[in-house]
């Protein structure tokens, strides 16, 4: 690219209740010219299929980031915090008139959800993840107008977003876009089977996946030479999804993957924590098993990456109150925190849920997603209610006592060996 642009990547960024890492950070910037160039489509009209509308929104998460903390759904107030950038928050999208979109046209819809552009030229973040939603059609996008369309108005007003210059200069997202932004809506690829090019219109378009398991380039695109190989979102780790055997998918059966995706646990793989947790109970567990399917034979074609955070070798704890070790601080307090509900070999006391045994996050990345569940705790919708793993941070417990914690876990569950557990406690508590 011969663009003059400066690109400001600010290293160690974190979106706190994101759902993406932190896009906004490695905007790029330079150049002062407007460039406006949207391209109306004027398809056919067709009536709105408000069915298809409530099913994709569904498998897009619109509404977790789009709903405040037990706020009405859809009237928007998230809260999105760079450090150093600023907060910004979700719009209102129920259909009230002023404070939501109820008096926007089908095509303005259309432009904010698949390009990033609002009206009055108002040039969205891609903490919306436009980028993604561009694959899915117009039809489609305003199948999901006519089903908000649908909901209660919310007079809630959005709080204005206090972006630091220069990001708060919106049009310089004119030349993100140019770098990094959406492509064109989908062909299928005729060579490919029906179901694994549903899969990757559903990974890569509405379920965005990649906004959280792919690393970033310099200006914060999502780096295509190693989709879905894993990265930190939130200070937590969104594991390597390809094939790989050690790192990534490799091992799982085909079963153990659709039965994460669908109810967020894996016998053999653990249950779901944090941002993941949200993706299945608000998103996953809605789709078809066909959809689910579909998924798993995408994410089984694509090119294997291996990656030392993700590589975890397990160890099978024997079973039994007895086999607990009682020779150190963690395993004491494993014993009295944690074994009431994950008993002393990682099996759930309660519900399968709680088990445990065989989960990456028991070792990967120097225990990451183990201190983040300690220090922010984690919790699914499922069929059978709220699953909820408490935490531990600022109760009877000091970070030495989670950083034992964490140090035993690692070591009854995996063959990975803890470094500097204190510190990583200590940063997570800080970033919370
Ligand atoms: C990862 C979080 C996230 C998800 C998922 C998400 N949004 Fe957004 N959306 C945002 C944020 C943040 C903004 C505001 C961005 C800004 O201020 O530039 C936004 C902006 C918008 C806007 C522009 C509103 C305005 O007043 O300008 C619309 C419309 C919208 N989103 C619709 C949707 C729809 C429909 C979906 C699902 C298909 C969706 N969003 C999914 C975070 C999200
Ligand atoms: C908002 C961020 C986010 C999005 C979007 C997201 N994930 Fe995840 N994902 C995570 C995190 C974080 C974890 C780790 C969860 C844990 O520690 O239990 C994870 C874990 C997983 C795992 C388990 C991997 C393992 O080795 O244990 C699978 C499978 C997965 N995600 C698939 C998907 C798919 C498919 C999509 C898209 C439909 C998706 N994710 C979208 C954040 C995300
Ligand atoms: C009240 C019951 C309860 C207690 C006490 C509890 N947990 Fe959990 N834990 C859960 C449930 C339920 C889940 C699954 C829900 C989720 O991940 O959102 C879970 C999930 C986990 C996971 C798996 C996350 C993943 O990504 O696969 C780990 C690891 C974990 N807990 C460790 C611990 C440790 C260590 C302690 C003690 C400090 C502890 N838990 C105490 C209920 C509990």
């Amino acid at each position: 690219m011969s663009f003059p642009f400066i690109s400001t990547c600010v290293q160690g960024t974190r979106i706190k209740f994101s759902r993406v890492g932190g896009a906004l950070s490695g905007m790029v910037l330079g150049g002062a010219a407007l460039l406006a160039t949207t391209v109306h489509a004027h398809a056919a009209a067709s009536a709105p299929n408000v069915e298809n509308g409530r099913y994709l929104a569904r498998a897009a998460d619109c509404e977790v980031c789009h709903t405040a903390e037990g706020g009405t759904p859809y009237a928007g107030g998230r809260a999105f915090s760079l450090p150093g950038v600023g907060v910004m928050y979700a719009p209102n999208i129920t259909p009230d008139k002023t404070a939501g979109i109820g008096a926007w046209t089908d095509q303005q819809f259309v432009d904010a959800v698949r390009k990033g552009i609002s009206p009055h030229w108002k040039h969205l973040y891609p903490a919306m993840p436009y980028p993604a939603y561009a694959r899915m059609s117009d039809a489609e996008v305003r199948d999901i107008r006519a089903y908000l369309a649908t909901l209660p108005p919310s007079a809630q007003k959005t709080p204005e977003n206090s972006v630091k210059f220069p990001f708060s200069i919106r049009s310089l997202m004119v030349f993100w876009n140019m770098l990094n932004g959406p492509a064109a809506s989908y062909a299928n690829d005729p060579a490919k089977p029906a179901d694994w090019n549903r899969g990757r219109y559903l990974v890569e378009g509405p379920g965005h996946c990649a906004d959280c398991h792919s690393p970033r380039t310099r200006t914060f695109g999502l780096d295509t030479s190693r989709a879905l190989g894993g990265n930190v979102v939130n200070g937590w780790r969104a594991y390597n999804l390809t094939p790989d055997k050690q790192s990534g998918l490799g091992a799982w059966s085909d079963e153990a993957l659709a039965q994460y995706l669908s109810t967020g646990h894996a016998d053999g793989h653990g249950t779901a924590a944090g941002d993941m947790a949200d993706v299945i109970g608000h998103s996953l567990r809605y789709l078809s098993a066909s959809d689910i399917h579909a998924m798993v034979v995408y994410l089984r074609s694509i090119a294997p990456l291996h990656t030392t955070e993700d590589t975890v070798e397990a160890r099978t704890p024997t079973a039994g109150d007895a086999s607990l070790p009682q020779n150190t601080r963690g395993a004491r307090l494993y014993a009295s925190a944690c074994a009431g509900c994950h008993m002393p070999d990682g099996t759930g006391r309660q519900s399968s849920f709680g088990t445990i045994t065989g989960a990456r996050s028991l070792g990967a990345d120097n225990g990451r997603n183990l201190v983040q569940l300690l220090v922010q705790g984690s919790g699914m919708q499922t069929t059978t209610g709220v699953q909820i793993m408490p935490h531990f941070a600022g109760g009877g417990l000091s970070e030495r006592d989670l950083a034992d914690i964490a140090s035993f876990v690692m070591t009854h569950f995996t063959t990975a060996t803890p470094h500097n557990m204190e510190q990583a406690v200590h940063d997570a508590r800080q970033a919370d």
